[in-house]
């Protein structure tokens, strides 16, 4: 069986998979000529034949255990009805039609699908082109993250606009987020169908919640998805990604039903294992060690290896691998990794 789907069953390996966040990216050049090709970054995600070419460059180029599809988690709220795209330098902006912000306005389920199609279709031809040993992983933004991007229009550095709705009219947020909950049970259920072996939920966000409204927004949804998918397909492991969550990972990974979860950089390795004992781990390090690289990255990269040994564990970053990062520092460290 692949490395990645043991480690996800509950066995520890001796030498952990590794893959990347945002392996497919920026930083390496493939990627930069690819992605002008396609002309912009949506263009590049609604292109079958070269999502799946951006996807299978990090694989070709460093052997990774796992590789991610090529999309974004704001194609979601695109394809329910919001206006999406990437400024240059900026980051996405998204726009409510008319500017009005009803979440009774957001397209139905199969209209979603019907948008959302070229993915499923990326997903179908990684599936064949992959090499047998790769694990294909397909993502989707939790819903609190998600409703954070529909809630300001833009990234923001405190999610202000989502955590002002949320306190000022729970009624009107819980029909967002269960919208887009609905939503996103489809999307990944679909790229399930088209070959994903294992789906990830991207909570970028979680760190802005307090505990209650963390039960409530990124728990629950996510608690949700977790079990819809289970029944429909049994065995498919789902990795969570709370970033930020501090202490209330222990309450994410007892209570959502993953079977892994994937730590930020901040998240203590001994304290993991313990407190979350009954998932695998994924994770953890600093994504600005592959910027610096040399032996602060082979040390921390063999810290964090030699602290989850004998534990179930998926080697990553913190978070994502920044445009800055210079591609021989990912050589360095599967060296460390794997040499
Ligand atoms: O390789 C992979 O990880 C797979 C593809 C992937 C992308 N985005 C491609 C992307 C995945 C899994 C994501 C998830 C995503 N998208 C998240 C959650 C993970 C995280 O990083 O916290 C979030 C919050 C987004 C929303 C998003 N997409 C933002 C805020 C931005 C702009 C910031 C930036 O890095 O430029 C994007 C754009 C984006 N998504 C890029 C890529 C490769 C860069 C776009 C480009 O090529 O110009």
């Amino acid at each position: 069986m692949k490395s990645v789907l043991r480690v996800l069953r509950g066995e520890a390996l001796a030498t952990p998979p590794v893959w990347l966040m945002r392996q497919a990216g920026r930083y390496l050049p493939e990627y930069r000529a690819t992605r002008a090709k396609a002309g912009s970054f949506l263009d590049l995600c609604y292109t079958p034949e070269l999502a799946e070419e951006v996807t299978l460059q990090p694989i070709r180029r460093y052997g990774f255990d796992a590789a991610i599809l090529f999309a974004d988690i704001l194609l979601v709220p695109q394809a329910m009805g919001l206006e999406l795209s990437f400024v240059e330098g900026e980051g996405p902006r998204l726009r409510w039609p008319d500017g009005n912000r009803d979440p009774g306005r957001l397209r139905p389920v199969d209209e979603v699908d019907e948008k959302l199609a070229p993915v499923y279709e990326t997903v179908r031809r990684l599936s064949a082109s992959l090499p047998a040993e790769t694990t294909l992983i397909g993502f989707a933004g939790a819903p609190w993250t998600v409703a954070t991007y529909m809630a300001a229009g833009r990234g923001t550095p405190d999610q202000g606009p989502a955590r002002r709705w949320m306190f000022s009219d729970p009624n009107g947020f819980v029909a967002m987020i269960d919208r887009v909950t609905d939503a996103t049970i489809h999307y990944l259920s679909r790229q399930i169908d088209a070959g994903a072996e294992v789906v990830k939920i991207f909570d970028s966000w979680a760190g802005a919640l307090t505990p209650p409204m963390f039960e409530r927004f990124a728990i629950r949804p996510v608690t949700r998805i977790v079990a819809e998918l289970a029944a429909r397909h049994p065995g498919i492991p789902v990795i969570g990604f709370p970033r930020g969550a501090g202490a209330l990972y222990r309450d994410f990974a007892r209570e959502s039903g993953v079977q892994a979860v994937a730590l930020d950089a901040q998240v203590p390795l001994g304290w993991a294992r313990e407190a979350l004992g009954g998932v695998a781990l994924q994770g953890n390090l600093d994504p600005m060690l592959m910027v610096v690289g040399g032996d602060a990255l082979r040390h921390e990269a063999r810290r964090i290896r030699d602290a989850m040994a004998g534990h179930p564990h998926i080697f990553n970053l913190g978070h994502g691998i920044t445009p800055d990062a210079d591609p021989a520092n990912v050589d360095i460290l599967l060296e460390a990794i794997r040499g």
